[in-house]
């Protein structure tokens, strides 16, 4: 799904992004560090190539880090912040409690990129949105530019990530408006939801769906059933989608045969406005790619903090 045509038209829409993005003093520009630091992207890249063949799930998860960075008070890192007394950590929130995962890879670059670099320039809000694209591309999905030049957070908030972060029991609904809230349309959702090509989702998050839905193919729902019993293996995996550390389109096509893990997943395909475009993408890996390309750029521009808005850290993990 790499081809000239998605990064022609992903550098055509991110100048659109960048001639319109509003809440910013400063504009965020894929050329950011190209003086200051050459070799920061090509070091990232190198580190994530590296985690992802070590454990290709890995892939997955530094792709969840940077959403679930942006869509809590924007892409400033704030979910890489451990708690302390003045920190009231992300990382306990409902949605990424014993879920989210990277931080050891995330703290891998930030060393090795203050190494190539020889002092601290790469912030760890850019580090995460560089990882998220560096990691489609290593599990085989579209490229991008990715825009730089965003600054880290001093604050976090549990609270805030337990109301902005999206459940798996949403509805089409409550997705379309919890996205919107995030300045993110219909066609954003359905494209960043396709993140569920790769990666896994504990039994917790589907139980409810394979004994009491519905909307559900049966032999699937009953295939699950075995590494997810009514009682116990909360933690058990099952992949996102058939082909899960591939990024390809096999997610919407099991969606459109109703072997969707996620309710939210099949919440895309279930009689409601998505059905066409769910359908479309099923098909057509180009479209899927540019659409995941366009809306991923889009994503990272929530709220940023740049220049004397934030900082650049020292350690991920906590403010200077
Ligand atoms: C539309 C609303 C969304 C909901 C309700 C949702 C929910 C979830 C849930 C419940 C899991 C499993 C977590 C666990 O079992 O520990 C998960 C995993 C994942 N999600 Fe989402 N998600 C959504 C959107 C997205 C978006 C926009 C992306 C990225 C663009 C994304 C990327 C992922 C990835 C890659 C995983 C696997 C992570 C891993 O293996 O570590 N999700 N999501
Ligand atoms: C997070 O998970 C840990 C370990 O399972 C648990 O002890 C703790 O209560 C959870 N925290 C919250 C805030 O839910
Ligand atoms: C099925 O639905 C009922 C009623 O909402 C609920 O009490 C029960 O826990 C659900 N079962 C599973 C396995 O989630």
């Amino acid at each position: 799904m790499v081809s000239r045509t998605i990064f022609c038209l992903s550098a055509f829409l991110v100048l659109s992004v960048l001639a319109t993005s509003a809440s910013s003093s400063e504009e965020l520009s894929p050329y950011y560090y190209y003086h200051v630091c050459p070799q920061a992207l090509p070091a990232i890249k190198r580190v994530v190539e590296a985690a992802v063949c070590k454990e290709k799930r890995m892939g997955a998860s530094l792709l969840r880090l940077h959403f679930h960075d942006c869509f809590v008070n924007g892409c400033d890192a704030s979910v890489l912040l451990d708690s302390s007394p003045t920190i009231d950590s992300e990382k306990f929130a409902i949605p990424n409690n014993n879920s989210l995962r990277g931080f050891e890879v995330v703290d891998q670059i930030k060393l090795e990129v203050d190494k190539v670099c020889g002092r601290p320039v790469v912030s760890c809000a850019d580090i995460l949105a560089v990882a998220a694209r560096d990691s489609v591309v290593a599990l085989g999905g579209p490229t991008w530019p990715v825009l730089l030049g965003r600054k880290d957070s001093t604050t976090a908030s549990r609270d805030q990530a337990n109301k902005d972060l999206p459940p798996p029991f949403l509805d089409l609904p409550a997705l379309i408006s919890n996205f919107k809230r995030q300045g993110l349309n219909e066609r954003d959702l359905v494209a960043l939801s396709g993140g569920h090509t790769i990666g896994p989702a504990q039994c917790f998050t589907f139980r409810d769906r394979i004994y009491n839905k519905t909307n559900i193919d049966h032999e699937f729902a009953d295939q699950l059933k075995s590494s997810c019993p009514l009682k116990g293996g909360d933690s058990n995996l099952a992949p996102l989608d058939p082909t899960p550390v591939q990024f390809d389109v096999a997610y919407f096509d099991s969606l459109v045969k109703k072997r969707g893990l996620l309710p939210s997943d099949q919440a895309l395909f279930n009689g409601g406005s998505t059905d066409g475009l769910v359908k479309a993408y099923s098909s057509n890996a180009k479209a899927f790619g540019a659409d995941f390309a366009r809306s991923m750029v889009k994503m990272g521009n929530i709220k940023i903090l740049t220049g004397e808005q934030g900082q650049v850290r020292l350690n991920c993990r906590k403010p200077n």
